[in-house]
This record gives structure tokens, sequence and C-alpha cells, in this order.
């Protein structure tokens, strides 16, 4: 029996991109859940504590998954977009994007939690330590650029998802299908 490639070809993904891709979307949604129900939590509520502490800590584990998605995506060949040249090129640029993006709001967050000088613990395994600590408000800066960011990244996450299923069942080109399904020998 053939295992399924664990690499993309430049016609299909493989195995590691498709499970990083739809592992990052579900974890990015969630966290994004989670901090709107945070921002309205009072001190006695459960969550009051325990879900800032997941966010933050999930936060950075997402960073390190971004990190090695990234890696991989720069080791492996990319499958060609199906469309037309500036179809092709809009979507590679919202892609990048979609990275660039996802940073920039990780780092915000970084900059709130850290704005104190604390570190941020992740599960007792590991420490990341505060750095930049010395902008003016900047708990309340890094809070507001964090939040329109979020906002910005669900909404271009969401026009992304419609484009590829706007590939999918209108001009069924198999887009979709290429990010769900590991393709054998092509
Ligand atoms: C926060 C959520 C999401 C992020 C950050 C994201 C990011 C990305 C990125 C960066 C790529 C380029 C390939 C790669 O580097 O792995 C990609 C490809 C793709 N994504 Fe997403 N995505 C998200 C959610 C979704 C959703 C919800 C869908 C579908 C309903 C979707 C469908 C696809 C498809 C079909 C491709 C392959 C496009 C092609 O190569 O033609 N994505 N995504």
């Amino acid at each position: 029996m053939n295992t399924p490639p664990l690499k993309n070809t430049t016609k299909s993904y493989g195995m590691v991109a498709i499970a990083l891709h739809w592992l990052a979307a579900v974890w990015i949604i969630s966290l994004f859940v989670l901090g709107l129900y945070m921002v309205d939590l009072g001190y006695y509520d459960d969550l009051y504590k325990t879900g800032p502490y997941w966010h933050k800590a999930m936060g950075v584990l997402l960073a390190l998954v971004m990190i090695g998605r990234f890696i991989w995506r720069g080791i492996n060949p990319k499958p060609e977009i199906a469309g037309s040249a500036p179809v092709k090129k809009a979507a590679e640029v919202v892609h990048t994007l979609l990275y660039v993006w996802v940073g920039a709001v990780i780092t915000s967050g970084y900059l709130i939690s850290t704005a104190d000088g604390r570190a941020i613990d992740v599960f007792g395994w590991f420490e990341i330590p505060a750095t930049l600590t010395s902008i003016v408000n900047q708990e309340d800066i890094a809070g507001v650029i964090h939040l329109y960011l979020a906002v910005g990244l669900i909404s271009m996450a969401g026009l992304h998802a419609l484009a590829a299923i706007k590939h999918q069942f209108f001009d069924r080109d198999g887009t979709l299908v290429k990010m769900l399904k590991v393709t054998r020998n092509v």
C-alpha cells in the first residue's frame, strides 16, 4: 500500500501542508472566539483568569505552528493556483498577507501581555520574556491594534474561504478539494 505523500508537488498539497492549514485555521478561529468572549468577562466569571491564560499560551504556540508552516512552505514546491494570471497573482498576495497578518496579530498580543514586564507562561513548559515595555499606554494601544488586526484577519480569511468555495463550486477547478485531499502521483 502506498502511503499518502507528505510533501507538496507542483500540482497538489501533501499531508503536512493540508494538516497544518486546517490546524492553523481552527486554531485562529478558536482564539478569535475566545478573545471576543474574554473581553466581557467579569472578575467572578469562571474564565476570568483561565481564558486569558489559555489565549496567551495558545497564541504563542500558534506562532510556532505558523513558523513551522512557513518553513515547510519554503522547502516544498508550490502547487499551481487555478485561474487567470491576475487571479493567481491575487491569490498569492492574499496567501502571503495571511501569514504576515497572523504574525502581526500575535505580535500585538505579545505587546499587550508583556507591557507590564511580565513574561508569558506557556502551560509551565517555557516562558516568552517581555522585551519592549517602554511605550506610553502600551497595553491600551496594543490592545486596540490587536482587536482591529484580529477582526481584519478573520475578515480576510473569510474572503479567502469564499474565494476557495467559488473556485470549487462555480469554476469547478478543484481548488478546495486540493486543500482537503492528498492526491497520489501528481
Ligand atoms: C484563519 C483561517 C485561514 C488561514 C490563515 C488560511 C491561510 C491559507 C494560506 C496561507 C494558504 C496558502 C497555502 C499555504 O501556505 O498553506 C491557504 C490555501 C488555501 N486555503 Fe486557507 N486559510 C484559512 C482558512 C481557510 C478556509 C476556511 C478555507 C475553505 C473553506 C480555506 C481554503 C483554502 C484553499 C482551498 C487553499 C488552496 C488554494 C490554492 O492553492 O489554490 N482556507 N490558506
